[in-house]
């Protein structure tokens, strides 16, 4: 039985996941764990080449295609950096994870979801993590929003919707927490439940 912690951050692009993930990183760091932080698409050589791929030099067609992309650097990354260090006993600090499937694949792009998921849970070896924090902000981001069309407003829309579905759909371990607020504010939430999470699984030892 894996003994470490999987977290997830997840939410729209732009909503502070990448900041708040090194501030919990450096938080967690006091503790004598060991802490581990990856992103998604990447945190691999094979992740971090295909990540290039699909984000930044070619577009995919097909839903499909875009999404094996994402499950391809996501099997890597599970088996031969995330398992592994849960196994050590590990914190795991995940920016994005299965979820950005569902809500940017399945929702956003109109895949069938059933088929994300149950990809999603072939490449993760149906290992889900143990606290997904969503930091909700507006639908679209701000700094852009006035240049925004209106095929990309409708489409962040729709992938805010995914997240609100997933939500409501593993309220056990969903967190949603407003990206409006201050970073520090932010940060003292995520802290609470982190550390929620651990008490309660003290407990259970
Ligand atoms: P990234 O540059 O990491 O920025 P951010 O996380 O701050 O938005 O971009 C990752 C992009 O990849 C983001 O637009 C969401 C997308 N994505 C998916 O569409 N599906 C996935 O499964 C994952 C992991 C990411």
């Amino acid at each position: 039985m894996s003994q470490g912690y999987l977290i997830s951050l997840e939410g729209l692009d732009g909503v502070g996941k990448t900041t708040q993930l090194k501030r919990l990183q450096d938080w967690l760091e006091g503790d004598t764990r060991e802490v581990l932080a990856v992103r998604e698409p990447g945190g691999t050589p094979l992740g971090e080449a295909l990540r290039q791929l699909v984000l930044h030099r070619v577009d995919a067609s097909s839903a499909l295609a875009e999404f094996l992309t994402f499950a391809a650097a996501r099997a890597e990354l599970m088996e031969s950096v995330v398992l592994p260090a849960l196994n050590r006993g590990a914190v795991v600090l995940m920016d994005r994870f299965i979820d950005s499937s569902v809500a940017y694949q399945a929702f956003g792009r109109g895949m069938d979801r059933a088929t994300v998921m149950y990809i999603n849970q072939v490449v993760t070896q149906g290992r889900m993590p143990d606290l997904t924090i969503w930091l909700r902000g507006e639908p679209f981001p701000t700094a852009e929003a006035d240049h925004l069309e209106q095929r990309d407003r409708e489409y962040f829309a729709r992938v805010d919707a995914g997240y609100q579905w997933l939500a409501k759909e593993d309220a056990k371990r969903f967190v949603i927490i407003d990206s409006r607020q201050g970073e520090d504010t932010i940060l003292q939430a995520l802290q609470t439940h982190i550390e929620s999470l651990m008490r309660l699984n003290k407990g259970g030892e």
